[in-house]
């Protein structure tokens, strides 16, 4: 059993340094065009949804560990793909239109941020004020 014990352990370890090896994409590509936005709710933006949702992701010390990096940069590529702050002004005004009603939807549904990531981002999670702020500029679309 000792023996079953040790083996697991070395073979666990082993593999965590080799998962190691596998990269993830944690690149940040060049800001093209910023979001147009009054300054109160882009700073809330900023402070909440830019990790995932532009090119201004800050990547984390643990964003450098796999698998936890594989996790991350999944959920900003993904981010980036549904709504992407850097590049907003050269979306069409139908589709910014588009994008301002999936806000307003996920903001008032608590959906964004993510949950998982509000736990290790005290100042993303929304207060009440914070939310109104995103819904009237989301609404005004
Ligand atoms: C930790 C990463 C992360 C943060 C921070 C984050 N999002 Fe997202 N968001 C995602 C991911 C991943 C998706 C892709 C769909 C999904 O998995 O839910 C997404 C999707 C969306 C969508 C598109 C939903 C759809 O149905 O097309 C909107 C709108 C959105 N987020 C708004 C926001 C707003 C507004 C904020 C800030 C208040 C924010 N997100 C913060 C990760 C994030």
């Amino acid at each position: 059993m000792k023996k079953i014990l040790r083996w697991s352990a070395i073979v666990l370890v082993a593999l965590i340094v080799l998962i190691q090896f596998i990269p993830a994409d944690r690149t940040n590509p060049a800001a093209e065009a910023e979001v147009f936005a009054p300054d109160e709710v882009k700073n809330i933006l900023r402070k909440a949804c830019f990790d995932c949702h532009s090119h201004e992701t800050e990547w984390p010390w643990y964003s450098r560990v796999a698998p936890v990096s594989w996790w991350m940069a999944n959920h900003v590529e993904h981010g980036r793909a549904d709504l992407n702050f850097s590049r907003w002004p050269l979306f069409n005004f139908e589709s910014q239109k588009h994008l301002l009603g999936e806000i307003e939807e996920e903001i008032s549904q608590d959906e964004m941020p993510l949950k998982s990531y509000r736990i290790g981002h005290p100042e993303a999670r929304l207060t009440d004020g914070e939310k109104e702020i995103l819904l009237n500029w989301a609404r005004a679309r």
